[in-house]
């Protein structure tokens, strides 16, 4: 698994630890000092590293590729080629790569430079020779979730230029199980699967939020360039750089547009329906510290 030091990887790695007990799993990071699983082997990869980043995965039958994160100055679809070249020289046999769903929406909106890594991305793994798995990962409850806590702890309403369209939601625990499936299961092959759980309107959303965490915050629809300006005042987003920003309001966008509103595989590829969002929620509550 390369990235396996972030968030989803570290996810991953819990089930596939779970699975496998860590036999056989090479966890890829590019600062291997300072990631330290015991449970598991630990190569160096950089996705600027195509050499290095070959020697991590020789010897690698499956590999996950999860995607690069947004970072100024980066470009993504590069590190991309980069790690599918590296996995082809180095014999990977299955790639199973961590997409975003409603890549195939052809729309020119902000999200669009984002859709086209993915898009790139995916085409390159198609035509790589390897088998293939394009995971399209909902959007991660656990950040949307953060963003309305903050809302909760300032005016209680949580704004966002969505409107009243749906979007895929998942957590990043329940994507932890689903990827590990299809790393693991031989019979995940050259297919394209939908991992969410439930879609929701950004109100419906809030409401199972305010539910669960006994918050009253309240949802309100706004315009693309308030949203931006709304980023443009958080001196951490400001920190994350443009690219981010435009992404998650290009997010919104999609949302508004029906675009991020998909079919569920989550129980074809675990052979159990994902866990309703209301008891994701409830999931991340019950592990925060108290
Ligand atoms: N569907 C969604 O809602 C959603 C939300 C957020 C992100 N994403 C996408 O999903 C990916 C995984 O999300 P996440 O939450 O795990 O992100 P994350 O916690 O920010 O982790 C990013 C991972 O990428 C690694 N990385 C960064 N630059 C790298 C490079 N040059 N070479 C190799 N590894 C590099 C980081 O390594 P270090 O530990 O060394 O920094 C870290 O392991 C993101 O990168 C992004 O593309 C999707």
């Amino acid at each position: 698994m390369t990235a396996a030091s972030g968030l989803l990887g570290r996810a991953v790695l819990a089930e596939l630890i779970a699975l496998t007990g860590g036999k056989n799993l090479v966890a890829v990071v590019r600062n291997p000092e300072t990631f330290n699983d015991a449970k598991v082997a630990v190569r160096p990869g950089d996705y600027d590293n195509e050499t290095e980043m070959a020697a991590a995965l020789t010897g690698v039958d499956t590999l996950l590729m999860i995607s690069a994160p947004i970072v100024p100055n980066t470009d993504r679809l590069a590190q991309h080629t980069r790690a599918i070249h590296a996995a082809r020289a180095a014999g990977v046999r299955k790639i199973v790569y961590t997409s975003v769903i409603g890549a195939d929406a052809d729309h020119r909106m902000l999200y669009w430079p984002t859709q086209q890594v993915g898009r790139a991305t995916e085409a390159l793994i198609k035509n790589s020779g390897m088998t293939w798995v394009i995971a399209r990962n909902g959007l991660y409850v656990d950040l949307d979730l953060a963003h309305i806590r903050r809302a909760a702890d300032g005016d209680g309403i949580y704004r966002t230029n969505a409107g009243s369209g749906r979007c895929g939601y998942i957590s990043v625990a329940e994507l932890g199980i689903a990827l590990a499936a299809l790393v693991c299961g031989d019979q995940f092959a050259n297919e394209t699967v939908n991992l969410i759980s439930e879609n929701l309107t950004q109100a419906e959303l809030v409401s199972i939020a305010n539910d669960v965490f006994g918050t009253h915050v309240v949802y309100q629809n706004i315009s693309i360039e308030q949203c931006l300006e709304k980023f443009h005042a958080m001196p951490d987003y400001v920190k994350r750089g443009e690219d981010v920003i435009t992404m998650l309001v290009g997010c919104f966008e999609c949302i508004a547009h029906g675009l991020f509103e998909v079919s569920p595989d989550f129980a074809y590829v675990t052979g159990r329906p994902a866990k309703s969002i209301r008891e994701q929620l409830a999931a991340i509550r019950d592990k925060r510290p108290h």
